[in-house]
């Protein structure tokens, strides 16, 4: 189960509400390229559009690192959105091993262990993977190329042991749609070479 279009924005906007941040605009970016890849390799673009809109729900409780995927999880389940709250955890780990994690560990030991489990037994599918994706083609300002994305978040979060394998496992993503497709994915997104200006 996932949710209408317009209840996926309206959750986001109130999200905004309780805790805003330029992480809604990002939000709304990968949505737009989620969107806008899925129609192109048969996938359902509605649910391409709202996965990609509330991945980072878990936001709307306040500033939080890995807690975010938990809170994003424990919320989309209360709506029935389950469809939704998979995509919440799985986000944030292209290499699918919860301890190649960039934030901060502000989650219980239980959460923790629930995370690690999670990670461990999914099996990505396509949604899943194309969320991983469009997390590293959007910004505050639109789309972007993974290399600004990928730079941006190393500043932000350091370096870790797994940095380059997350990066190339993301690209190995993007070369799997690229070949389904057949073009370069930047070719879908509008206005993706603004980044360079901003
Ligand atoms: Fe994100």
């Amino acid at each position: 189960m996932y949710p209408t279009r317009e209840a996926a924005l309206f959750e986001l906007e109130q999200a905004g509400q309780l805790n805003p941040g330029p992480w809604t605009a990002h939000c709304l970016h990968a949505a737009q390229a989620a969107e806008r890849i899925a129609a192109r390799c048969g996938l359902n673009p509605d649910k391409a559009f709202v996965c990609g809109l509330l991945h980072d729900i878990g936001r709307r409780t306040g500033i939080c690192a890995t807690r975010h995927m938990l809170d994003g999880y424990a919320y989309m389940m209360e709506k029935g959105w389950d469809e939704v709250a998979r995509i919440c955890l799985t986000h944030s780990f292209p290499l699918q091993d919860a301890a190649a994690n960039l934030g901060k560990k502000d989650i219980t030991p239980e959460q923790d262990r629930f995370l690690t489990e999670y990670i461990r037994q999914v099996t990505y599918d396509a949604y899943d993977k194309l969320i991983i994706l469009c997390d590293s083609l959007a910004d505050v300002n639109g789309f972007c190329l993974l290399e600004k994305r990928f730079v941006d978040t190393t500043r932000r979060y350091g370096v870790f042991p797994f940095t380059v394998e997350r990066w190339n496992r993301t690209f190995a993503i993007k070369e799997e749609f690229e070949q389904r497709i057949g073009c370069s994915l930047y070719t879908l997104l509008p206005g993706i070479e603004n980044c360079l200006y901003t």
